[in-house]
């Protein structure tokens, strides 16, 4: 991939720094209290540990915690980020035994947060993972009958909720990081809420107690949705993180954070590791690729430097090494996406450097798609950025904006509900028994997206279009048990019936990995020499199919690999998402069939579920949607680029300086009457047949 550094060639030229070190230059300091030297702390025996515990703020008014606990039915704490909420809490009322027989049960927005908190607490607690505490995450569960602190994403709690709405198996539950405000963790709100009265109004059941946590949140609008209940302020912080303003504002937020990181290395010592936020993969793996670069040139200063890239796409075990030590004398610096935002420690950690944007997902109803968009943080997003650099000792936070431009950021982050599209929640709401339209939420979506969620649902086959009240079909039923977009579900769930399973649930889990493609310094030739191999000419779906074929029938598999240029570890995180999947479909008596060579019938199969992305050639080269009237075109990345059939289906549709489509495979216009009747009209091509 071509750098976005590109001007650099090996070097750091000597610009003016985005911001200055001395220390009248601080604009704010975050310090209410020193604890430390600002030395990190060796947690590696359990003395420190303890001592380290003990050492928390939470940890002085830890009686206090529990009696609140103990009086109220639902709680919320706040607390400054590394107070010791997410690790101690759990501790306390698990030590207190306030959870009875029940487990504890916790919730994080993100996996990486779930996996690296539960081992946290399972070191702090002398037991190993998948005993008294355990995890649970999408793909993985490591819990065990003995588990009675399950760490877990928002997302696998609310899977549980469609078995059991009231939550039977836990006394406790945390919600943790409500801030973040996903929906998922939005939807718990309304679920536990429920939960809880239903709870208290049959005896017979133990009462369900819920604390709500956060650094940062509009404690107002929390408690007045939980009844008004009580809010608990933590006091205290247990290091210092000093905040650097940008003093101008800068064009090229990538290129300011990598002056900084350098102006960071030259200075500090090498123990110093340094965390740097920024939007998505490719951004990540170029600048990671520009870093690698500019170490190379022997006029550039400091001590050996390690790279390391976090971003929620990366294979699980690929993520969990950011959290290795380097070697004594060697600089760690990761660059991330807001995946290791809120909740986690990254020891060693002593600057961070904040780009001041994020890519978020949002719902643009002109396409009926969930978009990604880079756009500027919140406030509370660029605390808990902050927050990341005080973990372990003191530290600082480098943000590549001006004051006055974090003044003008948006306090909050608006709550994703309002911005995404609503199928995948209402799906789930149904399946769990709730009225989409009736729930009680914390901040309701407009009664717009939800209908619009109930029509695509309707499309698909998942809700019954005769009833008055929305209700899900078995074919409904059946799609909410797998953990992916509605649409996918119903791809997977047609298979059997186009003889393709098989071939379905490879694509379908290659997708999820979003890129098995490498980028980075190779030669542009040898790369499109290595993919012309898998290439189908019908475009990325099959293409993406051959390139699985034949990574599972290799026995070296990193060495292939790496001579074909493709990643890896995602794809065999690819493997276990099939193996996963493959279980869903045998649990549910599917007949596993292979379509052998005949690839039109996994591309029906697609059809079925993505038949809303579809567009047609227009005369200009150019396509055009065919559910939203939308100019487009094909990705130069896509199999298909330059081929121009007369009708595409595509997976995605991105946005940039121009709107193209991704992941694209021809269709042939006669599949629509035979697959989808009733919208075949749609299309211009489709009215010959
Ligand atoms: O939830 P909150 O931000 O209040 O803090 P926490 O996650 O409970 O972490 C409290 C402290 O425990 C951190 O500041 C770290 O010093 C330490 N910790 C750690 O060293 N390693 C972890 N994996 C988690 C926490
Ligand atoms: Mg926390």
């Amino acid at each position: 991939m071509e750098s976005k550094y590109g001007n650099l060639n090996g070097k750091l030229p000597n610009i003016n720094s985005p911001m200055k070190r001395p220390s009248s230059e601080i604009t704010i300091n975050i310090h209410t209290k020193k604890f430390n030297d600002g030395k990190s702390q060796d947690t590696s025996n359990s003395v420190q540990l303890l001592e380290q515990r003990k050492s928390l703020p939470v940890y002085k008014v830890r009686k206090r915690i529990l009696e609140e606990i103990n009086k109220h039915a639902t709680l919320i704490v706040i607390g400054e980020t590394g107070s010791g909420k997410t690790t101690q809490i759990p501790h306390f009322i698990h030590n207190a035994q306030l959870a009875g027989n029940m487990m504890i049960g916790i919730t994080q927005p993100r996996r990486v947060a779930a996996v690296t908190i539960a081992q946290r607490v399972a070191q702090e607690m002398h037991c190993t993972v998948g005993g008294t505490v355990g995890y649970c995450v999408r793909f993985e569960d490591s819990t065990s009958p003995a588990t009675k602190l399950k760490f877990m994403t928002d997302g696998m709690l609310l899977r549980e909720a469609m078995l059991d709405e009231h939550l039977k198996s836990y006394n406790v539950i945390i919600l943790d990081e409500a801030h973040e405000r996903t929906v998922n963790t939005d939807i718990l709100f309304g679920i536990v809420k429920k939960a809880q009265v239903y709870r208290a109004e049959h005896r017979s059941l133990a009462p369900l107690k819920v604390i709500v946590m956060s650094a940062t949140m509009d404690v107002d609008h929390f408690s007045n949705y939980f009844n008004k209940a009580p809010i608990l302020y933590l006091e205290g912080r247990q290091y210092t993180v000093d905040i650097y303003h940008a003093l101008k504002p800068q064009d090229d937020y990538c290129f300011a954070c990598l002056v900084t990181i350098f102006q960071i290395h030259k200075e500090a010592p090498a123990s110093e590791d340094i965390l740097v936020f920024l939007t998505g993969q490719e951004e990540i793996e170029s600048m990671c690729s520009t870093i690698r670069a500019i170490l190379k040139d022997p006029q550039c200063k400091g001590p050996p430097m390690k790279v390391c890239v976090l971003y929620a796409t990366l294979n699980p075990n690929k993520q969990l090494e950011v959290f290795n030590a380097t070697a004594a004398g060697t600089r760690k610096v990761i660059l991330s996406t807001n995946i290791a935002e809120t909740s986690v420690t990254i020891s060693g950690v002593k600057h961070v450097v904040d780009s001041g944007m994020v890519k978020a997902r949002f719902y643009k109803p002109s396409t009926g798609l969930n978009m990604l968009r880079v756009q500027s943080i919140s406030q509370a997003q660029a605390w808990q950025r902050a927050g990341r650099a005080g973990r372990q000792s003191n530290g600082a936070c480098y943000r590549v904006y001006t004051k006055l431009e974090f003044d003008g950021m948006m306090k909050n982050t608006v709550p994703e509900i309002q911005r995404c599209g609503l199928s995948g929640v209402v799906l789930q709401l149904l399946a769990i028994g709730i009225d989409p339209v009736e729930f009680d939420l914390l901040d309701k979506p407009q009664l717009g997206s939800i209908i619009e969620a109930i029509n695509l649902l309707q499309q698909l086959g998942a809700i019954d279009k005769n009833a008055e009240t929305p209700i899900l079909t078995d074919l409904g039923k059946k799609m909410a048990q797998f953990p992916l977009d509605p649409r996918f579900a119903k791809v997977i769930l047609s298979a059997s019936d186009f003889d393709c399973l098989e071939e379905v649930l490879s694509v379908v889990a290659v997708l999820s990995v979003d890129t098995i493609y490498v980028s980075g310094n190779s030669s542009k030739e040898a790369v499109t020499e290595a993919r012309r191999k898998f290439m189908s000419p019908t475009g990325d779906i099959i293409t993406y199919l051959n390139i699985y074929r034949c990574y599972s029938n290799t026995k070296n598999r990193k060495k292939w690999c790496f001579e074909n240029y493709l990643n890896f570890w995602n794809l065999e995180y690819a493997h276990e998402v099939r193996t996963q999947l493959k279980d869903l479909c045998q649990s549910n008596n599917m007949r596993f069939s292979s379509s052998g060579s005949n690839h039109s019938k996994v591309i029906m199969a697609f059809l079925t579920g993505l038949f809303m992305n579809t567009a047609e050639l227009q005369q200009n080269k150019q396509y055009i949607t065919v559910a939203t009237r939308q100019l487009t075109s094909i990705h130069p990345s896509s199999a298909m680029f330059g081929s121009l059939p007369p009708c595409v289906l595509y997976t995605e549709m991105v946005q940039t300086n121009k709107c193209y489509l991704r992941c694209v495979s021809q269709i042939d216009p006669g599949w629509l009457v035979q697959i989808i009747p009733n919208y075949a009209h749609l299309y211009t091509s489709s009215r010959n047949f």
